[in-house]
């Protein structure tokens, strides 16, 4: 609950300064020795997107006219990761080489406030609960009450570690005091300083000036602006803060890994009172910039990033993981999908163990099967591939069944082609389309073809060899091969490798014969096969 103290009560009426200019100053600064990292602390990352991010995300709402992020360690990479997230505000860095305290980094982002009339709002980059609500009501809060500086607390029931609220006989705030610089009397003080400040510019760089560093640790502390402030009759004012979550810094991978989890279920649960089912919400993944329809059922294992956008009735099984996917209405991801920058129609069913790669972008009633992969490719409404399939370069039209085994031959070694097949065609199972090439409407094409050249609207093309049948030749293979072992059983192995190679070197003549017969035939097995392989005895 909201509560004030000093001189101002929480004022109702809308004054006329709540229409003040806002900076946010961000303190990114520090490697955070706790994580054992060779990343900067504000790098790591929480739903796939680093801390520094959240705290940026949690102000933009109140379109800051000016952020200004202390950088230090890893200082482009964090810059790198604050860009994309000051909205419209002028975003500026500062750098600060050297970590001389909280204070020491203001003091360092002053000369970016310079000529900046408003209230500054400080934040640090490692507390990425914090919500945006909290922040708006808590700068309104202070813009309501006439104060200079305002302060957001929170009552901790361990509040070791933080720096602690002094209140004067009046309740009114005096001072913070750090952990380290504590009289036991203190350390029993639950309230403690988040460190999220709101502060009128001039008071700010007065008083960031005016600080000192003698204390424990030797560093400028800004939480010594509070008692300048005190010192100096301004107006003080406070807010604490319900959910002590949002306020709280990760300083290590257990903190990080709990906050994830936090995050994960909070995201977790605005979805499910959206009207979306989880079967196991604990192995849920949804991003922060998910959306899911009403009606959907998330299955076990699911991973949702990016941008990845769901429809309204979808179901999807289980171990499944979206990026960037965008699904229609009514879409069945079974089991083991894999689906990249991709848009998937209404109605379409989806695997198990199917992989949609960057740029696939499927019609209404589409179905894709299992070991589909497809990349860059466009399949009108009802068209299938339903097994172990290679669909890359394509535009497929509607109604066009792809048979087992169909591989688009889409890439020479040294640039990618295109394949596109008409309406209502039908693929034979094991075709290879060696692009560029085109299927016109209606065009069967029959299993086993490789086809190399286009095929007119409604043709039949094949390209087998004529099968041939030998009569006979089984019985003849098998006297052959008896005869042989029997030879081989009286004699002394021809080679250190036993049966096999006898067979080998007394039947190699008949052998070879009997390979070129069954690729003359039209098998299809490999070509690289060695004869004398072929000429083992089989089956
Ligand atoms: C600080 C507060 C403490 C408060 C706590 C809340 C001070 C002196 N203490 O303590 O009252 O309860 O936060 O979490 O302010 N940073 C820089 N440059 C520096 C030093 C720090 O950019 O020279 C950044 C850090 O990267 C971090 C933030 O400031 O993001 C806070 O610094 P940290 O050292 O964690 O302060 P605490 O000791 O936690
Ligand atoms: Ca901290």
């Amino acid at each position: 609950m909201p509560h004030s103290q000093n001189s101002a009560e929480v004022v109702s009426e809308p004054g006329p300064d709540r229409a003040r200019s806002l900076a946010v100053v961000v303190l990114a600064a520090g490697l955070g020795t706790r994580m054992r990292s060779a990343t900067a602390k504000v790098l790591h990352c929480i739903g796939g997107q680093p801390l520094v991010s959240y705290v940026l995300e949690a102000a933009r709402p109140m379109a800051p006219e000016r952020v200004v992020v202390i950088v230090g360690h890893q200082a482009e990479a964090v810059r790198a990761a604050c860009a994309p997230h000051g909205g419209g505000a002028d975003l500026r860095f500062v750098m600060q080489a050297e970590q001389r305290g909280t204070g020491h980094a203001v003091q360092c982002a002053v000369p970016e406030l310079e000529g900046f009339r408003g209230d500054v709002l400080i934040l640090y980059g490692d507390v990425p609960a914090l919500r945006a609500d909290t922040l708006a009501a808590f700068v309104d809060g202070h813009r309501r009450s006439g104060a200079t500086l305002s302060l957001l607390t929170a009552r901790f029931r361990d509040p070791t570690g933080y720096g602690r609220i002094i209140r004067g006989p009046s309740g009114g705030i005096e001072r913070i005091v750090e952990e380290r610089d504590a009289s036991p009397d203190e350390r029993h003080i639950s309230e403690i300083n988040t460190g999220i400040y709101c502060v009128d510019a001039r008071l700010l760089v007065s008083a960031v000036e005016a600080l000192a560093a003698d204390n424990a640790q030797g560093e400028y502390y800004l939480t010594d602006i509070v008692s300048v402030a005190h010192a100096r009759g301004q107006r003080l004012w406070s807010r604490n803060v319900d959910d002590v979550v949002e306020v709280t810094g990760i300083n290590t991978r257990t903190e990080l890994a709990d906050m994830e989890a936090r995050i994960r279920r909070s995201i977790v649960e605005k979805w499910m009172a959206a009207g979306v089912t989880f079967e196991d919400p604990g192995t849920a993944y949804v991003g922060a910039d998910v959306s899911i329809g009403e009606d959907t059922t998330i299955g076990p294992n699911i991973q949702l990033r990016g941008a990845t956008v769901i429809g309204r009735g979808c179901r999807l099984d289980g171990s499944a993981c979206l990026q960037d996917a965008r699904l229609g209405d009514g879409v069945h991801i079974k089991f083991g999908v894999v689906i990249t920058e991709s848009e998937v129609g209404d109605h379409d069913e989806i695997g198990p163990f199917a992989h949609l790669r960057p740029g696939t972008s499927l019609a209404a009633h589409v179905r894709i099967g299992n070991f589909v992969e497809t990349k860059k490719a466009r399949l009108g409404p009802g068209t299938k591939a339903n097994h172990l399939t290679y669909l890359g370069d394509v535009t497929i039209g509607e109604d066009t069944n792809v048979g087992a085994g169909t591989i688009t031959c889409n890439y020479d070694g040294f640039r990618k082609y295109q394949t596109v097949i008409g309406d209502r065609v039908q693929i034979g199972s094991d075709t290879q389309l060696v692009a560029p090439v085109a299927v016109g409407s209606d065009a069967y094409v029959g299993a086993g073809t490789t086809v190399t050249q286009s095929v007119p609207p409604g043709t039949l093309v094949v390209s087998r060899v004529a099968q041939r049948h030998v009569e006979g030749w089984v019985a003849r293979r098998r006297a052959r091969e008896a005869t042989a072992a029997k030879a081989g059983a009286s004699a002394p192995p021809a080679r250190s490798t036993p049966a096999r190679a006898k067979v080998r070197t007394k039947t190699a003549a008949p052998k070879a014969k009997a390979t070129k017969a069954g690729t003359k035939s039209g098998t299809r097995s490999s070509g690289r096969r060695s004869t004398t392989k072929r000429a083992r005895p089989r089956r």
